[in-house]
């Protein structure tokens, strides 16, 4: 596999980028998942949020952020003051990575690998360079990772409004934590780390205005 970058169509509207990722080869995550969860919102966002990968949900919908971490996610939009109509959701790789738990037939999310993320690269950029926020919003390491580069720390840099390495029209950046991982921390944690992240979309919400 070569990633997604020979499967990208010559126009670049979203509606174009979106029917071409439907046959994207890019990686070998495509044999396993049920369709490509590309990214929804107005081409006018000024803000783009962009998640890991889809999960169970989304896989089955063909669209981001319809499961839990979005209901926590439109949450944390809303207690930041962020109108969700000004957001463009996508995630860092395409299509769903799992594996099977042998009794139930359940599929248990996986974590994409760096080549996954490399390879399903073409499509976010592509994505930005069409919406062209003033913002974008790396949700979690696998997101941040593909943004900024491999060796980018989440918990050391959240909530900074950074630039992106590349060329110069790219939007300002901001990283934060994933929402699973506020859904996964313990009880005793979770109101802080969802605290955490509005905190840190507030930031976002102040750099876009
Ligand atoms: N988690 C993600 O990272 N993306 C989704 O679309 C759903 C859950
Ligand atoms: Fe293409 Fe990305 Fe899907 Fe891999 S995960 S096949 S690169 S759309």
């Amino acid at each position: 596999y070569e990633g997604a970058q020979r499967f990208l169509p010559r126009e670049r509207d979203l509606s174009a980028l979106r029917e071409a990722s439907a046959d994207c080869r890019g990686c070998d995550l495509y044999a396993e998942a049920t369709q490509t969860v590309f990214g929804e919102g107005s081409v006018r966002a000024r803000l783009v949020m962009v998640g890991e990968v889809p999960g169970d949900r989304e896989d089955r919908e063909g669209r981001p952020f319809v499961g839990p971490a979005g209901g926590l996610l439109d949450r944390a939009l809303a207690d930041a003051g962020i109108d969700r109509d000004d957001v463009y959701v996508t995630n860092a790789v395409k299509h769903f990575r799992f594996t099977r738990d042998d009794r139930a037939s359940r599929r248990i999310h996986k974590k994409p690998s760096r080549s996954q993320i490399v390879a399903c690269r073409p499509w976010l950029l592509a994505e930005l360079d069409t919406v062209k926020p003033d913002v974008v919003v790396a949700l979690g390491a696998t997101a941040a990772q593909s943004l900024f580069g491999k060796d980018f720390r989440v918990s050391s840099r959240r909530g900074e409004v950074l630039e992106l390495p590349g060329p110069p029209d790219l939007p300002l950046a901001v990283a934060t934590v994933h929402p699973s991982a506020v859904l996964r921390a313990r009880d005793s944690e979770r109101d802080s780390a969802y605290a955490g992240l509005v905190a840190d979309l507030a930031v976002v919400a102040k750099a876009a205005s």
